[in-house]
């Protein structure tokens, strides 16, 4: 008895030390890789700041008439403030989901300046006529009147479709190809709310889809698929936008044509890359020629280097 608890404590006392000594020898090596895996993700971490600022000016705006610099001017960094934005008109649903959702962004934003410096607010376009460019491009011939994306629910709820999606595509494309297990849990966080309010987005159009769009004799369904199509053209890749309403062999499991949510042939989240997302942010199906709702371009290396190949 005495001989083996006596084994059992030298055995303990061996093993602390050598925890001890594994400790010392790992712990710098870890931390240093650690931040090693962390750097080689920050130019994919700080990329999607260019939508989430998009997202929480335009939310901001859209349901309380104020932006970054009235709630959180610390988060713009000194960028410029948005041009053009303002409160739109929404019933009192409406106005409660998108000031949620602009709260959300705000917390998104700070979530990814923790982990990485990030940079400043790009000059963002949020005016009517840079959402009225939009949906002419995807009807191919202007709307008459204009599309005015302040103007009510279902038109500011249309213009919501345009934006939101395209950011949680690039989460779901970033994430396999970032190292840090921070930077993982990071965007899966973020994914997982981005998702939320795109589904949310989705059913409260899905619940209006056959109504017109007045003035147009244009039903939301189609509005949607028009935005989608565009997007998919200006993406330059396969299918990876998907509207409220498909041809059955792209609903879910091919039974189905209604498509509250976009996913895959195996109904799983399409993924894009920050050179798809620019593409189709800028409206100029290019990367390095910016314009629409980013007059300058993104921030960020990433973009920076896409805006560089194209002074060359
Ligand atoms: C915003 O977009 C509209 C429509 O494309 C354009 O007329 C206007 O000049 C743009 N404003 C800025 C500051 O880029
Ligand atoms: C605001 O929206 C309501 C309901 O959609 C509509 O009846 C009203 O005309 C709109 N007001 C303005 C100023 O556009
Ligand atoms: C990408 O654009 C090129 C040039 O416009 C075109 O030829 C090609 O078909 C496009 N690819 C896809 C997958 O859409």
């Amino acid at each position: 008895m005495v001989s083996s608890s006596f084994t059992t404590t030298t055995t303990a006392a061996s093993r602390t030390i050598t925890m001890i000594f594994l400790l010392f020898l790992f712990t710098p090596t870890l931390v240093t890789s650690e931040c090693e895996l962390l750097k080689y993700d920050t130019n994919l971490l700080e990329f999607p700041l260019n939508l989430e600022y998009f997202e929480a000016e335009y939310f901001l705006y859209g349901s309380i008439g104020k932006g970054l610099d009235s709630i959180e001017p610390n988060l713009a960094a000194g960028g410029p403030p948005p041009v053009g934005a303002k409160q739109a008109n929404l019933s009192h649903i409406v106005k409660d989901i998108i000031t949620q959702f602009a709260y959300q962004e705000i917390g998104h934003l700070r979530a990814i300046k923790k982990v990485v410096d990030g940079f400043a607010r790009p000059l963002l376009n949020l005016s009517a006529e840079s959402f009225a460019t939009v949906m002419n491009d995807a009807f191919g011939k202007p709307l008459s009147p204009p599309f005015d994306p302040y103007a009510n629910d279902i038109n500011y709820l249309i213009s919501c479709y345009v934006i939101p999606y395209v950011g949680l595509t690039g989460y779901v494309g970033a994430n396999p190809k970032l190292q840090s297990p921070i930077s993982r849990k990071l965007v899966a966080g973020l994914l997982g709310v981005e998702s939320g309010q795109d589904a949310v987005i989705r059913s409260v159009l899905y619940e209006r889809a056959k109504e017109k769009v007045v003035p147009y004799d244009i039903s939301v369904a189609e509005f949607t698929n028009k935005i989608s199509e565009l997007r998919n053209k200006l993406g330059n890749t396969s299918l990876k936008d998907e509207g409220l309403k498909v041809p059955i062999d792209i609903g879910a499991e091919k039974k189905i044509q209604g498509n509250v949510l976009a996913g895959d042939k195996d109904s799983l989240a399409y993924g894009r890359s920050p050179r798809e997302i620019l593409r189709i942010v800028y409206g100029t199906g290019k990367e390095h020629v910016p314009g629409g709702f980013y007059p300058n371009g993104g921030n960020g290396a990433l973009a920076k280097r896409y805006l560089k190949l194209g002074k060359n």
